[in-house]
């Protein structure tokens, strides 16, 4: 067995691996858009190779993070798979340290993860993550019947607990409407545009929303956010933009997403990405409310947000979504978000510092 880094040609063998580990249909093209064609460049590709076959794969795609003052070269760890006939060997720790160490090497300062699966919780833990924050979930109901059917499959339930969850999602259906329709009827403090591709004004905006502030976020430049949501071959993503005066202050990227791999069929609306300039939250509530006019025309049966509450740069997002009729999870459902500084070219304490991090769903698979 070889660990070693791809080399070109070995992209079919991966990817026809990839579709039959998670029982999807990845073209090579979304390949190429994720772990080549990045704005940070070629990600680090890790892979295990039995004799001139490649049977296992890690990567870690890079990306530029903002960490107070610095700029440093940061990633995530993404598809982790074995070949099913060459699981249970522990191949798996070693390719993650291979990948680790790699990166590195490489330069990289930090990685991420978030991961809501208590597996994966406990590996994160194992391999000297530490645990940040939470993103909470807020849910919201359009369709029930679809939605209730789905998590009775999902968490195979009896007949009777179905008919249950049935008519608790169907209040919650009804409360939403109610509060969405008061909610609609919001006017917007000032102007919003949906954008087709970020511009050089998102660049002023991030110019803008780093100064003398403490932030660690991932660096939303025009290039970042342009491959991340624009470019995107998994889906389209709708993107609308706040103004004062010509001046970009806030944006929010809201996407409707599918779960074919989770044998999921509802449609699930979600908030994949926003920044607002502190002063500005107000532009939220206009966000949300397109945001919801969004997600009913692509015919979502379900929106959940993740916010990390916690974050004074995202907990007013937590409020609106309140207001416009989301329920908080309580809890269940929140997904963990790790980090890992990798060499020691981070030091500060305050790196760990719960409310410095701006983190939204931009941090998950490229797929939401
Ligand atoms: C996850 C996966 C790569 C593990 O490989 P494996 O050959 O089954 O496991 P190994 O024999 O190399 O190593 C076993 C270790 O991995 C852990 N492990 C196994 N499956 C895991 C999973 N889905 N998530 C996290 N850890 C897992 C085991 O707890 C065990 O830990 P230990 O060494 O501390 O006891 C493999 O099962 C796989 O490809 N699964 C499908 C793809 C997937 O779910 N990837 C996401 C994982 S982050």
């Amino acid at each position: 067995m070889e660990y070693r880094e791809y080399r070109p040609g070995d992209e079919t063998r991966l990817n026809d691996l990839y579709n039959e580990v998670f029982d999807r249909n990845r073209t090579i093209e979304e390949w190429k858009w994720e772990y080549l064609d990045t704005p940070e460049g070629q990600s680090k590709i890790l892979v295990v190779d039995d004799g001139g076959e490649v049977i296992a794969h890690e990567a870690m795609i890079p990306m530029r993070f903002h960490v107070f003052d610095r700029e440093f070269l940061g990633g995530k760890i993404e598809d982790a798979y074995i070949d099913r006939k060459h699981r249970g060997k522990k191949l798996f720790g070693p390719l993650t340290e291979y990948c680790l160490d790699s990166s590195e090497q490489s330069g990289y300062a930090l990685t991420f993860g978030l991961t809501g699966r208590p597996v994966n919780y406990q590996l994160h833990i194992s391999r000297g993550f530490r645990d940040i924050c939470s993103l909470n979930a807020h849910l919201a109901v359009l369709e029930p019947a679809s939605a209730a059917s789905d998590a009775a499959r999902a968490l195979k339930l009896s007949p009777f607990k179905r008919v249950a969850l049935r008519s608790v999602l169907g209040a919650l259906s009804v409360w939403f409407k109610r509060k969405a329709k008061r909610y609609s009827q919001g006017t917007d403090p000032y102007p919003v545009e949906r954008i087709t591709r970020f511009d050089d004004r998102f660049d002023r905006l991030w110019q803008e929303f780093i100064q003398n502030r403490k932030i660690i976020t991932i660096k939303r430049s025009s290039d970042f956010l342009n491959w991340r949501y624009i470019d995107n071959p998994y889906r389209e993503y709708a993107v609308f933009a706040a103004t004062d005066a010509g001046r970009i202050v806030g944006y929010l990227v809201a996407a409707v997403v599918t779960r074919e791999d989770m044998h999921l069929e509802s449609m699930i609306g979600v908030t994949s990405d926003f920044l607002v300039l502190p002063g500005y939250e107000a532009v939220l509530s206009s966000f949300l409310r397109r945001a919801v006019d969004f997600w009913r025309s692509e015919h979502a049966d379900l929106l959940i947000n993740w916010v990390h509450r916690e974050g004074k740069y995202s907990h007013s997002l937590a409020k609106e979504l309140k207001r416009c009729g989301f329920v908080s999870t309580f809890g269940r459902y929140d997904i963990p978000y790790f980090v890992r500084t990798l060499g020691d070219d981070i030091k500060d304490d305050a790196f760990y510092g719960v409310d410095n991090w701006h983190v939204t769903q931009a941090y998950g698979g490229a797929w939401v």
